[in-house]
């Protein structure tokens, strides 16, 4: 850019404060009060109509907010738009593409509405190409490329100006599981680069191996931010160990029960010689479960954490809040 926006260097990459969106009598968004910070591959989870989109476009200046305040690296987005929208690049959920255009009329078309000079064009648009992994097609009609390369066009798009922030609604969706993974593989890259980004999606499996942090809100109302790997520690409660033992069932389940921060044990219909036990405490020790038994004399043959994924844990907290 020709005149890159001051940015101080303390401020979060986005902080909303009480930020909230009414559409007539129905409240969209209430009262988000949601900070990212700078680097971050941040998680926008909820399921539809949960408010993300709206979020998304408040924070992009395409919307205003009925109440409270939102900033992107300390700009206001209602007082200073034409800052806040030099330092984000905004993917819309649905976004028209010019079928008839090529790969890089569309993208010299984007990078003069950003003002680059003619001269830098040519270069930026060879770049961002190569980034999203479209450089075999500068010359290809978008009406010819698969879902998933037009939405890599779209990131291309959104890149052109070499923005800070990016603003990502559901850019995964729809597309086949390949192209998801390119997509997402993209999004690392770009983080490595030191880019922040904001993905929003309902599909929790998506982003629990990809952000380092997340939100979830549910009828415009936070139900939980902060990282990825603390997120089931948190909120769900304890953790769920997995024991096989050769013989004893019944007396290493007994072991078990005993055991302080044991909540419950439960045995594995199905599978023989097979009981859950579930600790509790601030930080569950897994090795009580195996030192008991193990003392005790039973031949343990298997033990192993429960990984609970998001989708578990989404489903806990937002249980009675949705339909
Ligand atoms: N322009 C609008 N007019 C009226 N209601 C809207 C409008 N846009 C969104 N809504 C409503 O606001 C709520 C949040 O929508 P949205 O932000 O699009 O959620 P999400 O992106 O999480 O699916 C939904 O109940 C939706 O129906
Ligand atoms: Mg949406």
């Amino acid at each position: 850019m020709n005149n890159p926006v001051a940015t101080p260097p303390a401020v979060p990459a986005v902080r909303t404060e009480g930020l909230s969106r009414a559409y007539g009598a129905m409240n969209a968004l209430s009262a988000l009060d949601l900070t990212v910070n700078r680097g971050d591959l941040f998680g926008f989870i909820g399921s539809n109509g949960a408010g993300k989109t709206t979020t998304l476009r408040i924070l992009a200046t395409f919307l205003t907010p009925s109440a409270g305040r939102a900033f992107v690296l300390g700009h206001d987005v209602v007082a200073q738009v034409n800052d806040v929208r030099r330092l984000i690049g905004y993917m819309p959920d649905f976004f028209g593409v010019y079928k008839e255009m090529e790969v890089t009329e569309y993208l010299d078309f984007f990078g003069a509405c950003y003002r680059i000079s003619s001269a830098k064009r040519e270069r930026t648009v060879s770049d961002v190409l190569e980034l999203v992994g479209l450089s075999e097609k500068k010359g290809a009609l978008i009406g010819a490329l698969s879902r998933g390369m037009q939405q890599r066009l779209g990131l291309a798009r959104v890149l052109i100006h070499d923005p800070q922030l990016l603003l990502l609604d559901e850019p995964a969706s729809g597309l086949d599981p390949r192209a998801r993974i390119e997509v997402m593989a993209i999004l690392q890259e770009l983080q490595r680069m030191g880019k922040t980004i904001i993905i929003s999606s309902h599909i929790l499996s998506e982003l629990q191996n990809l952000c380092n942090r997340v939100a979830i809100i549910e009828r415009g109302k936070l139900i939980y931010t902060g990282p990825t790997q603390g997120i089931r520690g948190q909120l769900e409660n304890g953790v769920g160990v997995r024991v096989a033992v050769a013989d004893g069932l019944d007396r290493a389940m007994e072991l078990c029960r005993s055991l302080p921060e044991a909540i419950e044990v439960t045995p594995q219909p199905d599978v023989e010689g097979v009981f859950v036990v579930r600790l509790g405490g601030e930080t569950p020790d897994i090795s009580a479960v195996s030192s008991k038994l193990v003392g005790a004399g039973i031949r343990l043959t298997g033990l192993r954490e429960i990984e609970v994924g998001l989708e578990e844990v989404f489903m806990k907290v937002t249980r009675g809040e949705t339909q």
